[in-house]
């Protein structure tokens, strides 16, 4: 290392030398890093995490005899007919994936209430048949049955035929 020539300059200076291995080493360990990165995320698998399809609905008891409820956050219905059976129809209308409403003052016709959508007026009888379009086929029907505790367990993954019902 030179020594500096008056008292005034710093002891240690940058060679061009070591500013531009400095330079390269930086550019390398840029490119690495960033190679690691690409290479982790073609590694990682591609999954989307949805959430479970069956949820608990709480004890029969919750729901009077008949009534439709709306679970809003889980966009299912939990009908309860009078004569205590269960059946769970999803809330998604089939025209375009509006969540439907029921309307208990039901229409002309219907005075036991419907499901009607917001969206383009599509209606639903309380067990899920089309009624009035544009939705072209009935609410899905989806599992429903009892845990070993006791409690309501809607399954919306899986899709069930209209003469599931709960029994309970
Ligand atoms: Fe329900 Fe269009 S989305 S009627």
């Amino acid at each position: 290392m030179e020594e500096p020539k008056n008292k005034n300059e710093p002891k240690e200076t940058i060679t061009r030398r070591y500013f531009f291995e400095m330079l390269g080493s930086s550019a390398i360990g840029a490119v690495t890093f960033g190679s690691a990165v690409l290479t982790y995320q073609y590694l990682s698998p591609n999954v989307l995490l949805e959430p479970p399809m069956a949820f608990k609905a709480g004890k029969p008891d919750d729901y009077p005899l008949d009534s439709v409820t709306l679970i809003p956050n889980q966009k299912v219905f939990i009908v309860r007919e009078k004569a205590g059976y269960f059946y769970a129809l999803s809330a998604i209308c089939t025209h375009l994936g509006c969540i439907a409403n029921w309307k208990p003052e039901g229409i002309e016709g219907h005075p036991e209430g419907i499901i009607a959508c917001p969206c383009h007026g599509s209606k639903f009888s309380r067990t899920g048949e089309v009624l009035t379009g544009p939705a072209p086929q009935a609410l899905a029907r989806v599992q429903i049955t009892l845990t070993d505790s006791g409690e309501l367990l809607v399954d919306k993954g899986t899709l069930v035929g209209e003469e599931q019902i709960l029994k309970v």
